[in-house]
């Protein structure tokens, strides 16, 4: 797995309370200490990964070790940041009779589901696409598995999402017909109806539409740069945390078939939390022997991946220093 810190984007993933979080921070670690420029992103509201370093992360990158920086993205944010530029865009397209109707339908699109992915995925899509950035890696520390299947599978849903906006506007019917002419059909190279520099039908609108087409134009093409990134091999990783227990395995083993068929770059998977050789007693003894089944049975369901482990520690994983040593672990299991 020593080519995955090589990557540009690594995303961790996996269920609930496996270990995404911890690993996502070691990793970092790992990958700064050999010199690699690393961001490492958490998208989780309850802002686990500061409390893994134990510092305060937000909203901007901070600086934590030579060459590591982290950032906690709140959703809820990026939703009000997202609708007040949808918002600000609207006012100078919607006669100002419709704006209470357009304020009614922010505040229905504020709860509707979907909303903080699309936000969501627009954040992340800016980092994901953003070459002239200051990190060599970027590491998600990504929310439980279902979650993040849909963020990274779905930024066709995501567009369409962006355009239901408008669908209640006197000119959606106009503007409908140039979206759906740049929307590239699933499997069609999207730089050919992007990269027009005729800027293809938006020429016959007016100013003010044509400025919102361009803003949903744009907002597409950054998906969809964003998905082909996540889709290159070359460029992305994707790693699954799991426990030796019963659920985690079934929901790994879902989940790395679902990315597979979704084109995404699987690299592996990390074992966490295995209980210790030095460990004794009855009950850890007991506990090691139903462990072994479940050693196997990842074995056999995840066998055409890398399955590298990490001990079940005495303590949690708080502070850098244990952080430090966890990234020494994850070297000797060949990161
Ligand atoms: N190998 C380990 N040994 C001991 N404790 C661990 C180990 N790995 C993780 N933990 C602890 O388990 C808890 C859950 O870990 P973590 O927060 O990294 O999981 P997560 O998958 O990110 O959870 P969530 O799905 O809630 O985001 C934390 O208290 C962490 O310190
Ligand atoms: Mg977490």
């Amino acid at each position: 797995m020593k080519e995955l810190l090589e990557k540009r984007l690594l995303w961790v993933g996996g269920k609930g309370g496996v270990g995404k979080t911890t690993v996502a921070a070691a990793l970092a670690v790992l990958a700064a200490r050999r010199g690699r420029r690393v961001l490492v992103v958490s998208t989780d509201p309850a802002h686990s990964l500061g409390d893994v370093f134990d510092r305060e992360l937000g909203d901007e990158s901070r600086r934590l070790l030579p060459n590591l920086d982290a950032m906690e993205i709140d959703p809820d944010a990026e939703v009000e940041a997202h609708l007040a530029r949808v918002t600000a865009q609207m006012r100078r397209y919607a006669a100002p009779e419709m704006m209470t109707e357009l304020e009614r339908q922010m505040r229905l699109t504020r709860q509707s589901p979907g909303t903080q992915e699309a936000a969501l995925l627009e954040r992340l899509s800016r980092l994901i696409t953003d070459d002239a950035g200051e990190w060599d890696l970027i590491i998600f520390d990504t929310a439980p598995t279902g979650h993040t299947l849909r963020l990274l599978t779905l930024p066709e849903a995501m567009a369409a999402w962006t355009d239901g906006l408008l669908a209640h506007n006197r000119k959606s019917e106009e503007l409908g017909k140039v979206l759906s002419h740049l929307t590239p059909k699933r499997g069609q190279d999207v730089a050919t109806p992007f990269d027009d520099p005729h800027e293809d039908g938006l020429a016959d609108l007016d100013d003010k539409t044509r400025d919102v087409a361009r803003t949903l134009r744009d907002r597409r093409r950054l998906f969809h740069q964003a998905r082909r990134r996540i889709e290159n091999a070359e460029e992305t990783g994707f790693m699954f945390v799991l426990t030796p227990e019963r659920l985690p395995i079934l929901e790994t083993a879902r989940a790395v078939a679902t990315l597979e068929e979704a084109h995404v770059p699987v690299a592996g998977t990390l074992v966490n939390r295995v209980i210790p050789p030095e460990a004794d007693g009855d009950f850890l003894n007991a506990r090691r022997e139903q462990e072994a089944t479940y050693l196997e049975r990842i074995d056999e369901v995840l066998g055409h991946l890398p399955r590298p482990r990490l001990p079940w520690l005495p303590t949690d994983v708080q502070g850098i220093e244990i952080l430090e040593q966890l990234a020494e672990r994850l070297e000797a299991e060949g990161f």
